[in-house]
């Protein structure tokens, strides 16, 4: 939350700041600022809103300068205000933007109110500012001043410091929020993330906790916590420039549905052989498989209901306990952990504040040893863990997750089937398994053939406050995400239930006012659920049956059907997945909501 951006260059920065900005706005868009050291002095400008009003800012006043730094709000202390969006300034020539939480922002303000300090904000940034500021006066050395005041500060962040009188430099830094440094030729740069800058290089330097950076033209300084200079190695940027790019599509979340067949092969391959799940893919050490005896899943959001799939397949697959659990639960509690047990994570960003605590925890814990399932692959959590399997998505800029999810379930399905071969899965049932999963992009391609149809039925939704979705087995998880993606982008109210659970309340919510989206694949659990299905037609509920033809279910005085193919039971959740992001998008499309970017979310959650 929150994006930040500096540069340093011989050319005027502001362009390159402001498309930086827009980059980041996944990461918040309430208000935006940048400040511009020239000559002159330090110039800012800020605004509320997305960057485009900034933008226009630019337009009717254009600031011109080499060095730069530059902020995306996702507002945590105070409103979304003009007063509130960084830059903040200590006086007229330093200038700070921050992305994080200081916790211990009210005694820091407290005594510096009492050195006479006057603050302009309501954040808990402007107290880092004011610190340099002050500190400056007894440290004349910019790097030096906000070294010693970054011992003060308890939290997580990711700053970038200008200041007047330093004309070839800038300074930035980052403890417990992303940062990179981008490397170009005769100039340099920072962002919250590498999207943010390959406008203007490939070549990515991923700073580690702690450390502080001087950027000048010519030269990028890394000390670590302790001050002393470190070589961090350049990493080269591989994918497409293009991934960041509507193309033919009107909203990122669209192209990214759209895209799901290619990222799902792109995660399958080199993983499965026509045969086998290839366990080189863990790395060389894919020998931790044989000794699982349990597994922990800890995620956030979006990749929880992914890994609460997965709790199906392992316990079903392998015949071993799997608990799955939310990471600001599980990193605030007293966790039992039985021996052999595996600690998974799954991340669509790899820095999501609340799954990094529980990893770093995980890791005093005893755990047999630690597992990333993440689609960025220079993340935190990816650098924190021991192991990785990348989901291979490509980058994801709607808020709300598509991609990232289905492979993130590739992936998972992947590492049950790999856990369950060492308890004794058959190598027949391993290559039935295998088959099934090549079919899989062609399944997804099959699932989006009914695009044009849920369209129609999205319409029905344009005016409803409440809606109901029902699933059992893995359908329960997908119902879940099914309904998140409802709530978060078309702000209608969303729950989702086991089918089975319907009786012990929510029953009591229907009535024709109520859409329910049952979610029906062909298979053991099928007569059950129609049951449950009946006790909503009863009600007179207006039914929103998903299911493959098999099921004998069709359209009907109260039901709305839709087909979706009928798939190998395994892959039930991640096809069923498909009609429910596109029915979310198109109730989003009616409404007129903002898709992409909806309101109060941010993409990448990086506090607390
Ligand atoms: C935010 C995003 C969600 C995402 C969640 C976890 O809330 O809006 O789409 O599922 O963070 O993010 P992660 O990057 O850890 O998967």
């Amino acid at each position: 939350m929150c994006g930040i951006v500096g540069a340093i260059a011989r050319r005027n920065v502001a362009k390159i700041l402001l498309e930086g900005l827009s980059r980041l706005e996944y990461r918040g868009y309430d208000s935006s600022g940048v400040a511009i050291n020239n000559l002159d002095g330090v110039s800012s400008h800020r605004a509320v809103g997305k960057v485009q009003a900034l933008r226009d800012k630019f337009t009717a006043e254009p600031l011109d300068g080499k060095i730069g730094i530059a902020h995306t709000r996702w507002a945590t202390h105070g409103k979304p205000t003009e007063a509130n969006a960084h830059p903040h300034f200590s006086g007229e020539d330093l200038a700070l933007v921050h992305n994080g939480i200081i916790e211990n922002h009210e005694p820091l303000r407290r005594e510096l109110k009492a050195k006479g300090y006057e603050f302009k904000s309501e954040t808990d940034t402007e107290v880092i500012v004011h610190l340099i500021h002050d500190a400056l006066k007894t440290e004349p050395d910019l790097l030096k001043a906000v070294q010693n005041v970054l011992t003060k500060l308890h939290g997580a962040f990711a700053i970038g410091v200008v200041k007047n009188d330093e004309n070839g430099r800038f300074i930035a830094a980052r403890k417990g929020s992303p940062l990179v440094v981008g490397v170009g030729i005769e100039e340099n740069f920072i962002a919250s993330d590498q999207l943010a800058l390959l406008h203007v290089t490939d070549q990515f330097i991923f700073l580690e906790e702690g450390d502080v950076v001087e950027l000048t033209r010519d030269q990028v300084t890394i000390f670590d916590e302790k001050g002393e200079v470190q070589e961090r190695p350049i990493s080269v940027f591989n994918h497409n420039v293009d991934a960041t790019d509507k193309g033919e599509f009107r909203h990122y979340m669209m192209k990214e549905i759209y895209e799901q067949s290619s990222v799902i092969s792109a995660c399958l391959e080199g993983r499965i052989s026509e045969t086998k799940v290839l366990t080189s893919c863990f790395g060389a050490e894919s020998e931790f498989l044989k000794d699982i005896e349990n597994v922990h899943i800890v995620a956030c959001g979006t990749s929880y209901h992914a890994g609460m799939v997965a709790k199906y397949w392992i316990e079903d697959l392998a015949g071993i306990p799997c608990s799955v659990e939310v990471a600001s639960e599980y990193r605030y509690r007293k966790v039992a952990v039985p021996k052999k047990t595996l600690f998974l994570t799954l991340s669509q960003s790899g820095e999501t504040a609340d799954t990094l605590a529980a990893l770093r925890m995980a890791k005093e814990l005893g755990y047999l040893t630690t597992l990333a399932i993440c689609n960025v692959p220079s993340s935190t959590l990816v650098r924190e863990s021991a192991l990785t399997l990348l989901t291979n998505a490509g980058p994801e800029i709607g808020v709300a997750s598509t991609k990232a999810f289905t492979t993130q379930l590739t992936a998972l399905l992947i590492t049950s089937v790999a856990i369950a071969v060492e308890n004794g899965l058959s190598a027949e049932k391993e290559q039935e398994l295998v088959q099934a999963m090549r079919s899989l992009p062609a399944y997804i391609n099959d699932a989006l053939a009914q695009d044009a149809h849920i369209k129609v039925i999205a319409d029905r939704f344009a005016n409803k406050h409440n809606a109901l979705f029902l699933g059992r087995g893995t359908m329960f998880p997908i119902a879940l995400e099914g309904s998140l993606k409802l709530k978060e982008i078309s702000y209608i109210h969303a729950e989702a239930y086991p089918a089975g659970e319907l009786k012990h309340g929510p029953l009591a919510l229907v009535d024709e006012d109520m859409p329910i989206i049952a979610l029906v694949p062909h298979n053991d659990m099928l007569d059950k659920l129609k049951s449950n299905l009946q006790e909503v037609a009863a009600r007179g509920g207006e039914l929103y049956v998903f299911a493959d033809k098999e099921t004998d279910l069709h359209n009907e005085d109260n039901i709305v059907f839709t087909e979706v193919p009928k798939v190998d039971r395994i892959l039930e959740p991640i096809v069923h997945t498909i009609p429910l992001q596109l029915l979310s998008y198109h109730v989003a499309v009616v409404k007129g909501t903002d898709v992409d970017q909806p309101r109060n979310l941010a993409k990448s959650v990086t506090v607390e």
